[in-house]
């Protein structure tokens, strides 16, 4: 029987932590990597760089130094020609981050199209069963346990790849070596198409660790020869029920800022079906688009349209960004609070008068999509509020007790 064996992912080098803990390697032990399967039919390695500086270092350093992820994707490229031959239906799908909120709707939507859906899901106490209930297989599989991938990948033609690291877990175990070791082996076994989600305008924030480790994936995904559509995003409509729809209606209060940030949030059920969209259309094979909605928002201006909908005045505390940049400085100076410290400093960039939008034209004309079927923010929460107040007056007039709280 055949053997296959991932290389130890390179770290991830973030300016702005100390090298001890950017140097640590992936918490796995080769021989913990190695995986028997009779899909292959030859042992092969792959190759990255172990000197870690795959994004910073320009192409001449990486030439000289002899490793580049040209040169590492070039092996594995042979390697998975010699184990081309096992056919695979274009429409077979593996989405990877399925339960996440733009995961399952991604897996809805292409379930509605007619793709055949496989679904990775860390192993959990309450199963995701919603997933199979709507249709699509589930294989267990955790993106920081790399021997855990390639019985996943078989018989896949297209990964989607929706996983980010959950607010409670250290981002780069998941979102850097995680995905490298999801790139090496989709290189590997051959699969057809490779879609990435990543931050809208993250190649100008190296200063925060999530979107620095996005611009890395993204060009290590290019430099990996795989055929991908990269979508970059700005924000999600859905983020907004928990941080503002429901305290509104609630009467709790919410987080404001003094900042003039304006963000283009959009419905993942849009970001979904441009998703499949861009799938289906040759035009978006090595692109890298921008998705976002259809006007940027203040979060004052979310604030008084929930208002509005709600018929309820917002409780607002106002952070002032000087606070946030100092509590993020105080969170560095604690080696375990590293991570909080990294969150902030997302939340500072979300905080710094920027405009986190791009203009759709183009990529509309590109996937052959019409910018009205997209959902504006309006119709979301109107929606939503609809919804909610309905369900709220229906239980009223069920029951005597006069307050409902969702
Ligand atoms: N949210 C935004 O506003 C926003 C903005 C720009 C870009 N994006 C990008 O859009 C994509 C989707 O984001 P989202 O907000 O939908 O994410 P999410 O709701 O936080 O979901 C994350 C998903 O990743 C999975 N995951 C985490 N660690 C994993 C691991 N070790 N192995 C396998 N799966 C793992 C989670 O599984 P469990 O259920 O097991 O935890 C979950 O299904 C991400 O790439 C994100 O960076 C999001």
């Amino acid at each position: 029987m055949a053997g296959l064996m991932l290389a130890q992912a390179p770290s991830f080098q973030n300016p702005s932590s100390a090298p001890s803990s950017i140097d640590k390697p992936a918490a796995v032990s080769p021989a913990e990597m190695s995986i028997n399967s009779a899909f292959w039919g030859s042992s092969i390695k792959l190759n990255c760089s172990p000197s870690h500086a795959l994004c910073k270092a320009s192409k001449a350093d990486r030439r000289a130094a002899g490793l580049s992820a040209r040169c590492d994707a070039t092996k594995v490229m042979a390697a998975s020609t010699a184990m081309s031959g096992t056919p695979v239906r274009s429409t077979s799908i593996l989405v990877v981050g399925a339960t996440g909120t733009l995961g399952r709707q991604v897996v809805r939507r292409a379930l509605d199209e007619g793709y055949e859906v496989r679904c990775l899901v860390r192993p959990r106490p309450a199963p995701a069963d919603f997933l199979r209930d709507w249709g699509a297989t589930v294989v267990n599989g955790d993106l920081s346990k790399p021997e855990t991938l390639p019985a996943a990948l078989v018989g896949i033609h297209t990964i989607i790849d929706c996983a980010t690291g959950r607010p409670e877990e250290p981002i780069r175990a998941v979102d850097w070596d995680g995905k490298v070791a999801l790139i090496q082996c989709a290189k590997a076994m051959g699969i057809q198409k490779f879609v990435f989600f990543s931050i809208h305008n993250c190649e100008k924030h190296p200063e925060v660790p999530l979107m620095e480790i996005k611009r890395c994936t993204e060009k290590y995904i290019v430099d990996s020869g795989l055929n991908y559509t990269i979508v970059r995003l700005c924000g999600f409509m859905q983020g907004l029920i928990g941080q503002y729809a429901v305290p509104i209606l609630e009467d709790k209060s919410v987080w404001g800022t003094d900042a003039s940030t304006r963000i283009a949030y959009m419905d993942t059920q849009d970001i979904a079906r441009l998703t499949l969209t861009a799938l289906r259309s040759e035009k978006a094979d090595r692109k890298l688009f921008t998705f976002a909605g259809p006007r940027a928002w203040t979060t004052q201006e979310v604030i008084n349209l929930c208002e509005r909908l709600a018929g309820q005045d917002a409780k607002v505390t106002t952070v002032p960004v000087g606070v946030l940049k100092l509590t993020r400085l105080l969170t560095r100076l604690f080696q375990w609070t590293n991570d909080a410290a990294d969150r902030l400093a997302f939340s500072e960039v979300l905080t710094s008068d920027v405009i986190f939008s791009a203009p759709m034209a183009d990529t509309y004309v590109t996937l052959g999509a019409d910018s009205k079927d997209t959902t504006t923010l309006e119709r979301y929460l109107q929606e939503y509020y609809t919804n909610i107040l309905k369900k709220l007056k229906d239980l009223k007039a069920q029951s005597k007790q006069g307050d409902f709280y969702i």
